[in-house]
């Protein structure tokens, strides 16, 4: 018998539910074709629980999400609920507690899916962007004084410790060598105006390259970073950098490679449990509609099951949704892609049992 993973489902606000459902219809697909067995536990959390109940996370939740092997998260946000709340209780406070310090997003176009940088195809559009995701502005550190009167001070500070910086950059080497593709670790950083944080940033660095001679290092502040992320792509191989700068490079990711009906991500604590999802927002519009594209969550149950360790199902999953996106849906976006939101799981999970071969892929 195979092992059995116990995998928390929150599918939370907006079309979180129905791409969560096709994301669950792969990962089966996947668990039956591999010999595993799933065992989900869904959490109703997000802006309807809240609103009903008051609660965001309780503890007793936050406890039960530490014992299962996996998290797999839909979208948070609700137009009624006031921004913030649900970030910060919810999706925030899971990373932080959780203590998943890095905030993996592939960012990869795939055949068949349309970019807006002319001349730049799959070949040039390649490569990780390792996010931190513990510290940095995102801490909640600082504080204001005199709110609201002309005299109001408002301070944000970033925090970055060498503990977090280090482990961060540590597993962006370690990813880049088993990726072993470029073998390219680029940091991104702001060491001309940040020159605290990013001088502890650039040290630490270089620090841990020496322990990595395979790898070859580069350095990009983060405006030059957004600018080749246009320009020349096809430089990168494995980005690094700290949670805001990462944040924001994503979503330009996100757009180079399609939108964000494709972009993934995972929010993992290498020693601990992980949580994945859909860079995209709840997209509450067309909540309920079958019109959004599951591909975004159906690539994070890839990035969930390479995490647990099931490489072929993880594969399987990737040369499935290829095989979608180059032969059937017409396009990326929301309404456009010529299948409902479930038809398209249907034939993610449907190329996994049967099986798509190499050459048609
Ligand atoms: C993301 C999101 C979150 C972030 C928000 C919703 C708190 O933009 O996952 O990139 O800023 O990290
Ligand atoms: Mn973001």
């Amino acid at each position: 018998m195979g092992k059995t993973y116990t995998l928390a489902v929150i599918p939370g606000d907006g079309t979180g539910a129905e791409v969560v459902d096709e994301g669950v219809k792969v990962l089966k697909s996947a668990a039956e074709k591999h010999g595993f067995d799933l065992d989900f536990k869904w959490y109703p959390l997000g802006g309807e629980h809240y609103m009903k109940t008051g609660e965001v996370l309780p503890d007793s939740v936050l406890a039960e999400l530490r014992g299962m092997d996996s998290i797999f998260l839909g979208a948070i946000g609700h137009p009624e609920v006031r921004p913030g709340i649900l970030e910060k209780d919810l999706l925030l406070k899971l990373r932080f507690e959780l203590d998943q310090y890095i905030n993996l997003r592939p960012v990869k176009l795939y055949e068949g899916v349309a970019t807006p940088l002319g001349g730049k195809g799959p070949a040039d559009i390649d490569f990780v962007v390792v996010r931190e995701n513990s510290e940095g502005l995102y801490a909640g550190a600082g504080g204001t004084l005199k709110r609201g009167t002309p005299d109001e001070v408002a301070v944000q500070d970033s925090i970055n410790t060498r503990k977090g910086v280090e482990r961060c950059i540590r597993f962006a080497f370690e990813y880049c060598r088993n990726r072993n593709k470029k073998k390219k670790l680029t940091l991104c950083g702001k060491t001309n105006v940040l020159t605290y944080a990013f001088d502890l940033w650039e040290r630490a660095f270089y620090a841990v390259a020496s322990e990595y001679p395979d790898i070859e290092t580069d350095y990009a502040h983060v405006d030059a970073t957004c600018m080749w992320m246009v320009k020349n792509p096809e430089w990168f191989d494995v980005i690094v950098t700290d949670n805001m700068f990462g944040d924001i490079i994503t979503d330009l990711g996100a757009m180079i490679q399609g939108g964000m009906g494709i972009a993934a991500g995972g929010n993992i604590n290498p020693e601990g449990v992980s949580m994945f999802e859909p860079i995209g927002g709840s997209a509450p519009r067309y909540a309920g509609k079958q019109i959004i594209n599951p591909l975004a969550a159906i690539s994070s149950t890839q990035l969930l099951l390479e995490t647990l360790g099931e490489q072929k199902a993880a594969a399987d999953v990737e040369t499935a949704v290829k095989k979608v996106l180059k032969d059937r849906i017409k396009d990326v976006g929301a309404g456009r892609m010529g299948y409902s939101t479930a038809e398209v799981g249907d034939m993610v999970a449907e190329f996994i049992k049967t099986g798509v071969s190499e050459e048609s892929n």
